[in-house]
């Protein structure tokens, strides 16, 4: 399976199906990428993005797949701790400790909770973690689901920041961890390379610092 982070939260999954999550960079479109599936953590803006107008089979929590199956867009709802499979892919909803809103349709659209997500193609797992806080049941996502790959945030200020990814990144104990949602704008500055000498001097866990549009090959 390969792995492009196209910057921000949005990341695609390449495999059997195209799956693409929190379909949202700054200042462009991911559109080009025609996903199969699209998976939307929460509702905020830098994580719908364009989950509407692309109009993909999305997956997404209870709340937001009812606002988007009444925008026409065709949907599978889950919830937290629930396992859907669709064309073969598997979806995990986790907990994030985080807030939510579907922010473009105004205020009041609280749309659920926030999520993340391990998603299971072509026998390998990717947590993708959302908008989060450090929480210590990340142990549990790593004793239940034991992802290949976690995608972290590190930006700070809306997210957990570098010192509490490096704990996540030990709770989880992925083999590989790619640091997310950071360097965006200058309100989530963040320095992946400090996240990736200290997981990398104190661990086993390799730490994989992307660019935007880069892409990963993960193997089984
Ligand atoms: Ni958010
Ligand atoms: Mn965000």
């Amino acid at each position: 399976m390969q792995l492009t982070w196209l910057g921000h939260s949005c990341v695609l999954l390449s495999g059997t199906k195209k799956v693409l999550i929190d379909p949202f960079i700054e200042g462009g479109s991911v559109a080009a990428t025609s996903p199969d599936i699209v998976a939307v953590t929460h509702g905020h803006s830098d994580h719908m993005g364009e989950t509407v107008s692309m109009g993909r089979k999305t997956i997404a929590i209870t709340e937001i797949a009812k606002y988007l199956k009444a925008k026409g867009v065709p949907v599978e709802s889950m919830n937290i701790g629930g396992t859907l499979v669709v064309d073969g892919v598997s979806f995990t909803m986790t907990q994030a400790v985080h807030s939510t809103a579907i922010e473009e349709a105004g205020p009041g659209f609280t749309g659920g909770v926030p999520a993340g997500f391990v998603i299971g193609m072509d026998g390998v797992k990717v947590y993708h973690a959302g908008d989060t806080a450090l929480f210590s049941d990340m142990k549990l996502i790593g004793e239940l689901y034991h992802p290949d790959v976690a995608l972290l945030p590190i930006g700070g200020r809306y997210t957990m920041g570098v010192a509490e990814a490096m704990i996540a990144a030990n709770f989880i104990g992925a083999g590989t961890v790619i640091p997310i949602h950071y360097n965006t704008w200058d309100r989530i500055a963040a320095d992946p390379l400090v996240l990736k000498k200290a997981v990398e001097r104190t661990t086993d866990l390799k730490v994989q610092v992307m660019q935007p549009g880069e892409t990963f090959e993960i193997l089984p």
